[in-house]
């Protein structure tokens, strides 16, 4: 698949086994581990909230209009959380249960699904390219998982043996919540043809990544996932446990740490849909965290659209005027870029595709 090829990537430590035998001795944290810019003394704000958009609501035509402002303004903001999606307790309960206990499992076991060489499908590490780039506190596995033709069952752990199913369930559930909010996106932007945004997903392309952050004695000294953005259209994010880490970088220039409601998923808008509704949402640089002795377990699903759509803004928001913010491109070749650079924060494949001269050419042409 083209969105799982990391052209060079490099094979890791895995953190886990690390963690467990670094955390009982009294050494520093390996060299290769300790983050340069982050002093630890860094403003963090706590207790901020970030918008919550309520699914019940949009979906019930009484408060529907009122709703859909509101999730208007959260994709403008880039970051929130959904409540009463819909999603069964037990989907998400059994998705809990068997990612926790795949983590558990002795690491020989855990690397029957190690990533090969060039992909960054299965259980390993992505975005490193040199042997001298520092490294991030944590493992992860990576899967195709929508449309099912794209599954390589052979990253799928089978251990425990209800973890297929239970990722299976809740995609599915996850998907048609994000297929739902596209719809009421399409609304906010005041697409006449909303069926031309929904076609871009048909099938509904979905990736998971799940992050296993082990504890870190020295939590301050390293960083769970380095500042980036998401690439893809949507992500939908789940506490896998109740330990918080994920940071985002608000307007201020601050990071601050995100506290999700009991219940909600957390919802990103990636570059994706910052190129396609022509700035209008915003993909916000987010970061994840460790904690000095707790590990830490996220899923992401990531929503992508079809590998045959081009990436631009929607041409029904660049008439009358209105300018392309953005270039377009293939999606192949800018999944493939995405993963072939580095993740060093700042939105650094977005900028790349941002029309940079957009505000200067705009005013000398008024
Ligand atoms: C990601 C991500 C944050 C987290 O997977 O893209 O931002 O809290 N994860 O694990
Ligand atoms: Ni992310």
């Amino acid at each position: 698949m083209a969105h799982a090829k990391a052209a060079g990537h490099l094979t890791v430590p895995n953190v886990q086994a690390l963690a467990q035998t670094w955390n009982e001795s009294g050494e520093q944290v390996p060299e290769r581990y300790v983050r340069t810019e982050q002093a630890g003394d860094e403003e963090v704000v706590v207790g901020s909230e970030i918008p919550v958009v309520d699914l019940g609501r949009l979906l019930d035509p009484q408060s529907s209009e009122e709703e859909l402002r509101n999730l208007g303004s959260a994709c403008q903001q880039g970051f929130f959380q959904i409540i009463n999606h819909g999603v069964p307790h037990d989907v998400i309960h059994d998705m809990r249960r068997d990612i926790t206990e795949f983590f558990k499992l002795p690491l020989e076991a855990k690397e029957v699904y190690a990533q090969l060489p060039d992909s960054v499908e299965g259980y390993g590490q992505a975005f490193v390219f040199s042997e001298t780039q520092k490294l991030e506190w944590a493992d992860m596995i990576y899967l195709m998982v929508r449309p099912a033709e794209t599954r390589n069952m052979r990253f799928w752990p089978a251990q425990p043996p209800s973890l297929r199913d239970s990722v299976d369930r809740y995609s599915t559930e996850v998907a048609n919540v994000v297929s739902c909010l596209l719809r009421f996106m399409a609304a906010d932007m005041g697409l006449k043809q909303p069926e031309r945004l929904l076609e871009m997903f048909a099938g509904q392309p979905q990736t998971m990544r799940v992050a296993y952050y082990p504890p870190c004695r020295q939590a301050g000294k390293v960083i769970g996932m380095s500042p980036h953005t998401d690439s893809c259209a949507l992500t939908l994010l789940l506490h896998v446990n109740d330990v918080q880490g994920l940071q985002i970088r608000r307007n201020d220039g601050k990071w601050h740490a995100v506290d999700p409601l009991d219940g909600a998923f957390i919802i990103s808008i990636g570059d994706t849909f910052e190129i396609l509704s022509n700035g209008r949402y915003r993909s916000i640089e987010h970061r994840a965290m460790v904690h000095p002795d707790k590990e830490r377990i996220s899923a992401a699903m990531f929503h992508l659209p079809c590998p045959s759509v081009t990436i631009g803004p929607l041409p029904e928001l660049v008439v009358g005027g209105v300018r392309a913010r953005y270039k377009s491109v293939g999606h192949a070749e800018f999944v493939e870029r995405f993963f072939a650079t580095k993740l060093d924060g700042r939105r650094s494949n977005l900028e790349y595709y941002r029309i940079s001269n957009f505000h200067l050419r705009s005013k000398q042409r008024k």
